[in-house]
């Protein structure tokens, strides 16, 4: 069955008007006025849009399940009403963001799932819209498959095939190359699991792109954390570890779709992929560890793992020269305590003895986020966080003290950097336990559309 869903610019138009086209098919005119939005207005709220189009989207769900059992709407499109001069094709787009995106469900395991996902049968208005919605699905995917179905080197197979799709180049370095490359960090967290951790470099350059330097963008790919001998301590907290990885599959959907719409960027994208477990060959509390830069880390605690992983990753972003590098982790639960699932904490070291001076680039990616409903949130940057690293034995620990984690987490990577860069935190978002306007429970993706849109603009909004 079909149903059509028309957006309707007149401002004057209040209703919702219904129209059956017959037994098996049914219209929806709605005012673009339902969305708050005055026909002369240029300041269109992207986010009002994409709500609208989860809100439609949950209420022909609840309309199928009140509906025969045979007759459910299944084929949807959504258009413009015909007789306007004005079609501001963007809100067409965050429209069927919204929509799509609601639209989402993870069914794979389950043998008789539920069937109420809609066929959409319009496109979006341009590559970029339809590559960040899918580059977000894949995130989510690669979130919500559970370390049974997706460890390291999985992981690995798994970007071979998506590189083949979207047209990145892939290179994975096994554990004996992490060896040889003397990745402390990568190795000692990896140290109690069974499984091999993997390095994976992910490059994109488009063909038009006259860029010698690129961007990197590294994502933290602990395939689960337990805490490892630091075991975690809270009731609960570990059933949605495989969420550990929202950082690498962000990083991954965001190289996916800048690929698969051709955007015109050079970009890197470094994984480090591993398992935080206990185990008899596990890395201990009061380890020293020395990280692929030479550096060395006193362990305190076990569960400060992603650090770890991370800074490796960053010292080997160097070879590239790159313009910026930004990297995504769910590091720390005091950013999700911060703030909680409305936003990603972010840090720089721009002038970061200044608060409040900040980079043109944190700038724009804090206005793209606005619009995209992927919030950032910079936080302070002092120096004086980083006195909590202090080590008694090494040259730093990885753990700070008890407020403001999130913060020392971001001083304790900035050890491992010399270009431009910015650290977001997305453990609040990047995982739900409940739906939340266009995102599902688990994986939400969160990061994708941030980046592929702040990426394939040049930066510009
Ligand atoms: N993966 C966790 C952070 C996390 C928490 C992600 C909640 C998603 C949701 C991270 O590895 C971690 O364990 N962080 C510790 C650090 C602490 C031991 C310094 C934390 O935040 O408690
Ligand atoms: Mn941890
Ligand atoms: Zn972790």
């Amino acid at each position: 069955m079909k149903f059509k869903i028309i957006l309707h610019e007149y401002a004057e138009c209040k209703k919702i008007n219904w129209h059956l086209n017959s037994e098996y098919s049914l219209m929806c005119l709605i005012p673009l006025s339902y969305c708050s939005i005055e026909e002369e207005n240029l300041e269109i709220d992207s986010n009002l849009i994409r709500r609208a189009g989860a809100e439609v989207h949950s209420f022909l769900r609840t309309l199928n399940k009140a509906y025969y059992k045979t007759k459910k709407f299944k084929n949807i499109c959504v258009n413009y009403s015909g007789d306007s001069e004005y079609k501001n094709m963007r809100v067409l787009d965050d429209f069927l963001e919204g929509f799509v995106l609601a639209n989402y469900q993870f069914n794979k395991h389950k043998n008789n799932p539920e069937d109420n996902v809609f066929k959409l049968e319009t496109d979006f208005s341009n590559e970029i819209s339809s590559a960040s919605v899918i580059g977000t699905c894949i995130a989510r995917d690669l979130v919500n498959e559970p370390l049974s179905h997706l460890n390291a080197e999985k992981l690995s197979r798994v970007l071979k095939q998506l590189s083949k799709e979207s047209g990145f180049k892939l290179e994975v370095l096994n554990e004996e190359k992490i060896k040889k490359l003397k990745m402390g960090g990568v190795l000692s967290v990896n140290k109690g699991s069974i499984a091999k951790p993997t390095f994976n470099i992910l490059t994109y350059k488009s063909k038009k792109s006259k860029k010698k330097s690129p961007i990197v963008l590294v994502g933290k790919g602990v395939m689960y954390d337990t805490g490892g001998l630091s075991l975690k301590p809270t009731p609960n907290s570990m059933d949605m570890m495989k969420c550990d990885m929202g950082g690498a599959a962000a990083v991954i959907g965001t190289i996916f779709a800048l690929a698969r719409a051709k955007a015109d960027c050079y970009v890197i994208g470094l994984i480090p992929a591993v398992e935080n477990r206990p185990g008899g060959e596990a890395y201990v509390p009061g380890d020293v560890i020395t990280m692929m830069n030479g550096k060395t880390v006193e362990v305190l605690n076990t569960d400060a793992e992603g650090r770890l992983i991370l800074a490796d990753a960053l010292h080997y972003a160097k070879r590239y020269n790159p313009e910026l590098v930004i990297d995504l982790a769910t590091l720390t639960g005091s950013a999700s305590r911060a703030i909680g699932k409305y936003g990603i904490v972010a840090m720089e070291n721009y002038e970061n003895e200044v608060f409040q001076k900040f980079s043109s680039n944190i700038k724009g990616l804090v206005q793209v986020g606005d619009v995209v409903g992927e919030r950032v949130v910079v936080q302070p940057f002092w120096d004086d966080y980083k006195q909590e690293l202090e080590s008694d034995v090494a040259d730093i620990k990885n753990l700070g003290g008890a407020e403001a984690g999130h913060i020392t987490a971001g001083k304790f990577l900035e050890y491992f950097v010399d270009y431009p860069w910015i650290h977001l935190d997305i453990a609040g978002s990047a995982f739900l336990k409940q739906d939340y306007l266009y995102n599902k429970k688990g994986g939400t993706g969160v990061g994708v559309r941030l980046l592929t849109r702040w990426l394939e603009n040049n930066r510009l909004i």
